[in-house]
């Protein structure tokens, strides 16, 4: 089985890693699609964030890294995935992902949904927030790999 983990990743934090783990240990493969979402405004390029998914996940041999444009589920067909895999951290997430969830499953009901809890540790974290406090001068060693923490200091550096 082949499963697809879609997300914009800016940046991939452990809560992201976590599910990646989880749901590595389920499929033969699994591939790990970023959003090519320049309309988002994304804080890194998607190559940047290709290059950093790649790092931290290198130590998993059956997943991969991918980039996407256009509808998921097209994408997921075209690599082979019949599973798409989302993390659910609270109930809050519950409404969205059900409603991407359903629309996905009506454009192509051959690939099914699958939703992974987060661990409980890293229930809270999302690139959002960690993105937001690190610019407000916080601290977020543990949110995110040690590399994308570095890459995050030095890209708000730049910034300010
Ligand atoms: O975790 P994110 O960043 O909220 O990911 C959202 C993502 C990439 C899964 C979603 O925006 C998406 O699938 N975009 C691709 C366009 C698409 O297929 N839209 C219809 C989905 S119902």
């Amino acid at each position: 089985m082949t499963a697809l983990y879609p997300g914009s990743f800016d940046p991939v934090t452990c809560g992201h890693l976590d599910l990646i783990e989880r749901s590595s240990r389920l499929v033969e493969r699994l591939i790990v699609a970023i959003l090519r979402n320049d309309g988002k405004e994304p804080l890194f390029t998607v190559e940047e964030r290709i290059e950093m998914m790649r790092e931290a996940t290198r130590s998993f041999p059956n997943v991969e890294v991918d980039s996407f444009d256009g509808l998921l589920v097209d994408f997921a067909a075209r690599r082979g995935a019949q599973v798409l895999v989302r993390g659910i951290r609270a109930l809050s997430d519950y409404e969205y992902e059900l409603q991407m969830a359903l629309m996905n499953r009506r454009l192509r009901p051959e690939i099914e949904t699958v939703f992974l809890l987060a661990g409980e540790a890293y229930s809270y974290i999302s690139s959002r927030l960690v993105k937001e406090v690190i610019h407000l001068g916080g601290d977020i060693a543990g949110l995110v790999p040690p590399r994308v923490e570095a890459r995050l200091k030095s890209r708000l550096a730049g910034v300010k």
